[in-house]
Formats: structure tokens, C-alpha cells, sequence
């Protein structure tokens, strides 16, 4: 495996107590994620809402990255200045999404294929130029009684590794994620064992790519029972199930792994993140967070597409990124959600970018 001069840019972005903020759904996401609060979805209400969050006072503390779309790095800030720059100013790094969406796979009913590796290399090139520093790929998984399929693991394990080993080349690090879906009935063990099936593939294709295991993330789901699951599980029971798995899957030349939040509730994302940092045995990685909804739902609802809500938008992120900072050295107490101006639970809703 070559070195890319990578080990800078990860080492920033899993920094102690920081992790990275996922603000990078596409159009139609973002617009039903908007429509459900009753906020009109333009070009301009999106750009308002990113710049709002990446801008929260303080947040940088928090927040070592951000992941944006293809639209918003293209976007500039209220003072004319692109939102990219903008971060850099912060001492925040622009993160780039680059695949372009989980597509129905052949010959596999249910089951998709995440597109994007034509043209990349080009692409990459020139988000370089507009200041990103990291990309991220996002693999789904859906899990039912015969789901995944080999067929579908193996194909996007070697999209991922494909994808990974082209960022490298360009000088960037690759956020590589593979999202087993909490969508459904299926019990803990099962998303444990699909868990270890789906890591297992990857870091095989990671290797075989000859991608630098120094030079990557790795973004997986927590081991979680389905949405439908008539067992839910502890927090506890959780934490202890996603470090085996992880414990089990991903090798300790990764430096760092951040947990997507997949669709649960922004408190017990933190409560999750700081149990498994909370627990004793060997962590050979970072433990930290690259959460979408779990973030930004708070900020979200506070805002609610209202210039004169700005400031509460920005308390509510503020929050939450604190919250997990300290999740991901193991220091959030429940004094500090206590204290949070968030402290209901918020809605979610579903990722479904596609
Ligand atoms: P969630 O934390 O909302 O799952 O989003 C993370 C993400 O980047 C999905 O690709």
C-alpha cells in the first residue's frame, strides 16, 4: 500500500472530541426533509440553511469537517465568499459527496448499487480546486429474511474500493460507508451478523484496490435491531454489539471510525456514540460521529426557514455537535442534555437519497 500524505487531513478530522457534520443531501432529500416542515425548498433557502449551520458560533470546536453536495460547494455565503472558503476560514475542511446515488441493482430485487465511478477521477480534480480536502460514498444495505444478497454486498464492497483507491490518487481522503439500514423488522443479531458480512467485504476490496488503510475513515451504522423490531435493545446492548462487530471487522490501521446516525433520534445517537467510547478494551481507532439527521434535525426544526430564527438554528447545532464532541471521548452526561435548548426529541426523517 502507497502513502498518499493523507495522514494530516484524517488526523484532523478525527481530532479529539471532534467529528464531522454530514450536510450533504442531495435536492430531492433536502426538499423533503424542508417540505415536512412546511419550508420552501430553492436554491436560496438551501444555501441560507448551509450557511447557517456551517457558521454556528463556536461549532468549529465541535465540527473538524463537513460534508457538502455538489451544490452547495458550488454555492457562495451571504458576503459573497464560497461556502468552502468560508469553512477553510473556520478551521473547518470541506468534505465532498461524490457518488451519484444508490441505483436499483440487476438481477437482485430490492437491492441497489451506489453509481458514481465514471468520470470521478475528473470530478475529484475539480473539487480539489473549489478546496475539498475529503469525499464520502455512501453503500446501502437493506436487510429483510433473505437480504442482502452476496451479489449486492460484493458490487458495492468493490464500488467503495474503487471509489477510495481513485480518491488517494487525488489526494483525498476517502469517507468510505457502508450503511446497513435500520429499516425494518430484523432483530439486533441479524444487523450484527450483516454488519460483519458487509465490513468483511469491504476491507477484502479495500485490499485488494490497494487502498491505504492509513489514509481512509471508515462510516458505518451502529449495530441496531430494525425500526420494526418488536425487541428494541439498551443502550447498552448496542454499544457492547456495535464495538464486537467492529472489534471483529475493521482492522487497527484505520484511524478512525465515525458512525452515520441512519435515521435515530439526535439523543440516543449521542448516548450510543459514548457508550461504545465508554467501554472498556482495546479501541485501536477513533470512536467518533459524521451524523446527518442526528445533527441537524435540531437546527432544523429551530430554524424553520425564518431569518429570525437564525440564531436559535445555530444554538440547536451548536448543541448537538457539543454533545457528540464530548460523546466522542466518552464525557457527555446527562447534565448536558439537560441543559440542551433541544432536549425534545425531534422528528426524523428518512435519508432515502437515491
Ligand atoms: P445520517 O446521519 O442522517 O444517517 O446521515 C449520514 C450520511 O452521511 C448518510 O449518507
Amino acid at each position: 500500500m502507497m502513502s498518499h500524505g493523507l495522514e494530516s487531513v484524517v488526523g484532523a478530522l478525527v481530532a479529539d472530541g471532534k467529528g464531522i457534520l454530514a450536510a450533504d443531501e442531495t435536492v430531492p432529500t433536502l426538499t423533503r426533509r424542508f417540505d415536512a416542515l412546511g419550508i420552501q425548498s430553492t436554491e436560496q433557502s438551501r444555501r441560507a440553511y448551509r450557511e447557517m449551520l456551517v457558521t454556528s458560533p463556536g461549532a468549529a470546536e465541535f465540527i473538524s469537517g463537513v460534508i457538502m453536495f455538489d451544490e452547495t460547494i458550488r454555492q457562495e455565503s451571504s458576503r459573497g465568499t464560497p461556502l468552502a472558503q468560508v469553512e477553510a476560514g473556520l478551521g473547518i475542511l470541506p468534505g465532498i459527496k461524490v457518488d451519484t446515488g444508490a441505483k436499483r441493482l440487476a438481477g437482485c430485487p430490492g437491492e441497489t448499487i451506489t453509481e458514481g465511478l465514471d468520470g470521478l477521477r475528473d470530478r475529484l480534480t475539480e473539487y480539489r480546486a473549489m478546496g475539498a480536502r475529503f469525499a464520502k460514498w455512501r453503500a446501502v444495505i437493506h436487510v429483510t429474511e433473505v437480504l442482502p444478497s452476496s451479489a449486492c454486498v460484493r458490487a458495492n464492497a468493490h464500488a467503495l474500493a474503487r471509489y477510495a483507491a481513485l480518491c488517494q490518487e487525488q489526494e483525498f481522503v476517502p469517507i468510505v460507508e457502508p450503511e446497513v439500514l435500520m429499516d425494518g423488522s430484523h432483530t439486533i443479531e441479524r444487523c450484527e451478523d450483516v454488519t460483519g458480512v458487509v465490513l468483511h467485504e469491504v476491507f477484502d476490496a479495500l485490499f485488494e484496490q490497494g487502498v491505504a488503510l492509513e489514509e481512509m475513515l471508515l462510516k458505518p451504522n451502529m449495530v441496531l435491531p430494525g425500526k420494526d423490531c418488536t425487541r428494541q435493545a439498551s443502550v447498552e446492548e448496542v454499544a457492547t454489539a456495535t464495538l464486537r462487530c467492529l472489534r471483529r471487522h475493521v482492522p487497527a490501521a484505520v484511524p478512525g471510525i465515525v458512525f452515520l446516525s441512519g435515521g435515530q433520534n439526535a439523543r440516543l445517537a449521542t448516548a450510543h456514540l459514548n457508550a461504545i467510547n465508554r467501554l472498556p478494551g482495546p479501541k485501536p481507532w477513533k470512536v467518533s460521529f459524521s451524523y446527518g439527521r442526528a445533527l441537524q434535525d435540531p437546527a432544523l426544526e429551530a430554524w424553520h426557514g425564518r431569518d429570525e430564527n437564525l440564531a436559535d438554528g445555530q444554538r440547536a447545532l451548536y448543541w448537538r455537535a457539543s454533545s457528540n464532541g464530548a460523546a466522542s471521548i466518552g464525557k457527555y452526561t446527562d447534565e448536558m442534555e439537560a441543559a440542551s435548548p433541544s432536549a425534545d426529541d425531534p422528528h426524523h426523517h428518512d435519508w432515502r437519497d437515491d
